[in-house]
């Protein structure tokens, strides 16, 4: 069915731009703090926060302060909140065991925000490479980053989340068939209301460098990412990836990067009909805050542009940097 148009000057689009109430009328999307998911870093310590250099306005934080940021977050109405652990030297190991310790960061972190304010969501990152000696998301055997070994860290690091209290699990690793793993594990351990949202179509991108710096990766990562995320020239790849995770089991799916993968935003919101979320990621944030503090880009204009363009594009919502400050904005 083509749409009919009246030739000009019956049609002219302009009628409806003339002023905001009509433009408000007509608008087609919506943005509002219900959309934003907040990635926060948390650091060992108390009552302490280290700026992130390359993350301009971002700090890591410690438990307490994750505690108080997550109490703020909820009364800006952000739903959820997802941690992501800066660990110390001395447990980042080859066998990433603290990755599952009941006592890591993140899951003390849950337990914290569980406490302080149990209305917001508290969702998680699996992955190794917080944890890992050489900054890999996976178990390194010689130059392979092995899959099947991983997928059974990942489980056990799923399991010490959901015992924690986490709400959503969030699998970045990339690793193949570990959301079955981490369903049927959840399943059987009576978690079964603990919700999957999947990296699933996680590409291997350059814009992560600055998240890197914030959890203490960069130096330690030995080569790259590429033999298991997704190569930024693949659309039918990340189709098939977001198609199996669901196979599996994922509740929720995710596209990352963010701006620059919107046309996958938009096929998987067409093709698959699940909640899509997209992941504004750390260098994407990084360019929006240099720009404006050169005074180049107007900054809340351009924060509230990108996340507007994410609805547009057909996500459920967004995982960003920006979410306290776009809450505000947006409630004020
Ligand atoms: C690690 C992970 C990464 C991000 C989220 N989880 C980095 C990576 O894959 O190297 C990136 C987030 C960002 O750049 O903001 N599994």
């Amino acid at each position: 069915m083509s749409p009919i148009i009246a030739p000009f000057p019956a049609n002219r689009p302009r009628r409806l731009r003339r002023n905001a109430a009509l433009r408000a009328m007509v608008r087609e999307n919506t943005l509002t703090p219900a959309d934003l998911i907040w990635p926060v870093f948390i650091q060992a310590g108390e009552n302490a926060e280290t700026p992130v250099p390359s993350m301009p306005g971002v700090t890591r934080k410690t438990v307490d302060r994750i505690a108080i940021a997550a109490k703020e977050a909820a009364a800006l109405g952000i739903p959820a909140i997802c941690l992501f652990p800066y660990t110390a030297q001395e447990d980042r190991t080859e066998d990433c065991a603290m990755a599952w310790s009941p006592d890591n960061l993140t899951n003390r972190a849950i337990r914290a925000i569980k406490d302080a304010a149990p209305e917001i969501a508290v969702m998680t990152d699996i992955a190794l490479d917080p944890y890992n000696i050489n900054g890999h998301d996976g178990f390194v055997e010689g130059e392979t980053i092995v899959n099947d070994r991983t997928v059974e860290a990942l489980v056990k690091m799923a399991l010490a989340q959901a015992d924690a209290g986490a709400d959503i699990l969030g699998p970045s690793d990339m690793m193949d068939g570990r959301i079955g793993a981490i369903r049927t594990a959840l399943e059987a351990a009576g978690h079964q209301d603990v919700a999957i949202l999947s990296y699933a179509a996680k590409f291997a991108s350059a814009f992560y460098g600055p998240f890197r710096d914030a959890v203490g990766a960069s130096g330690a990562l030995k080569g790259d990412k590429k033999t298991y995320q997704i190569d930024p020239a693949n659309r039918e790849t990340a189709l098939r990836a977001v198609a199996r995770d669901v196979g599996e089991g994922a509740d929720m799916v995710m596209v990352k990067p963010g701006l620059p993968y919107l046309d996958i935003c938009r096929e998987v919101r067409d093709r698959f009909e699940v909640p899509t979320f997209a992941y504004q990621v750390s260098g994407e944030y990084a360019m929006v805050q240099a720009a404006s503090a050169n005074g180049w880009l107007d900054h809340d204009a351009v924060m509230i542009e990108s996340l507007m363009a994410f609805k547009r594009a057909g996500c459920d919502g967004v995982l960003s940097y920006f979410a306290p400050a776009a809450a505000k904005l947006l409630n004020s």
